[in-house]
């Protein structure tokens, strides 16, 4: 269930309450969910789960910048996170990154980021562009992908 932009952090209060008893055992599931639905971890969206499970902030913060596959930033239309993990790395990352640097287009609209290990490494290399992983990617496939 995606959550609406109108009054979002009390409807995510109400699915936290409908989905996960007050228990510090829900918290890598609550913080799955308030990815899901934002597409990454929000300030506020932590700290409502940090007064949910009565855990502290830095807690809920600890185990959030444990797991690459959770991000902090918002989303951004521009960027393309490139994974550097050594299945993406030795199957194509590497040039992919390399060819990313002399791509003008590329370079001139666009952020790169690196992340380590996706975890879909059978996909490997893996990019992710507007939120979405794309795997078996080499410079022709993102290049299609982002005209
Ligand atoms: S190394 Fe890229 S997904 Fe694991």
């Amino acid at each position: 269930m995606k959550l609406k932009t109108n009054n979002i952090e009390n409807e995510f209060k109400k699915l936290l309450n409908n989905k996960f008893s007050k228990s510090r055992e829900n918290l890598l599931p609550a913080l799955h969910l308030l990815h899901e639905n934002s597409n990454y971890l929000p300030e506020w969206g932590m700290k409502i789960i940090g007064w949910h499970l009565k855990i502290p902030l830095s807690e809920v913060f600890g185990a959030a910048t444990s797991y690459t596959e959770f991000t902090l930033e918002k989303p951004n239309e521009n960027s393309i996170t490139i994974c550097t993990g050594v299945s993406c790395w030795i199957n194509g990352g590497e040039e992919l990154a390399n060819q990313i640097k002399l791509n003008k287009n590329i370079n001139e609209n666009y952020v790169t980021k690196t992340t380590p290990c996706a975890f879909m490494c059978s996909m490997s290399p893996l990019a992710k562009f507007k939120d979405k992983w794309i795997g078996r990617i080499n410079i022709n496939k993102l290049s299609n992908i982002i005209k």
